[in-house]
């Protein structure tokens, strides 16, 4: 784990998104290292993990939002998209200057956590205030019953 936890108002009490919040902070965090560093490689292959685990962690979000009939979720997934999109834009910049700034850091900090915080707070909000209790076992096992109910 990085330096900065999640703060426990922040916290979903629902493990698998909370892990993955941890682990978006924990993966820009790691970018410190190669500051000033042009090692652009190890830059970009980290971009690409960032990339694949905000995927992930959108389309895990925006099912929970559906499941419990969140009314802003097309909303929301217009942010999740604008995230994608400067993630992106942010890495083209550190590419094209060949080298990485505490700058680029806390840009790509600042946007996670500004999402965490503000778009993520009002379907917390909903969770909360539709009393969701994050189902027993972990998500594996749910997927492991639906293969079993389904053959
Ligand atoms: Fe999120
Ligand atoms: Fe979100």
């Amino acid at each position: 784990m990085g330096t900065f936890s999640i703060p426990e108002v922040s916290l979903y009490r629902i493990k698998f998104l909370d892990d993955q919040h941890q682990e978006l902070i924990d993966l820009v965090e790691s970018l410190n290292v190669f500051v000033d560093t042009e090692n652009c490689f190890e830059v970009e292959k980290i971009f690409g993990k960032l990339r694949d685990l905000l995927i992930r962690h959108f389309s895990d979000e925006e099912a929970l939002m559906k499941e419990t009939e969140f009314p802003d979720v097309a909303q929301h997934s217009v942010h999740h998209q604008e995230l994608l999109v400067e993630t992106e834009r942010i890495l083209t910049i550190i590419l094209g200057r060949g080298s990485l700034t505490n700058h680029d850091i806390d840009e790509c900090v600042n946007k996670v956590l500004r999402h965490m915080f503000l778009s993520d707070g009002p379907f917390n909000t909903h969770l909360h205030s539709i009393g969701y209790v994050e189902k027993s076992g972990s998500r594996q096992k749910s997927d492991e019953n639906l293969h079993q109910l389904t053959g």
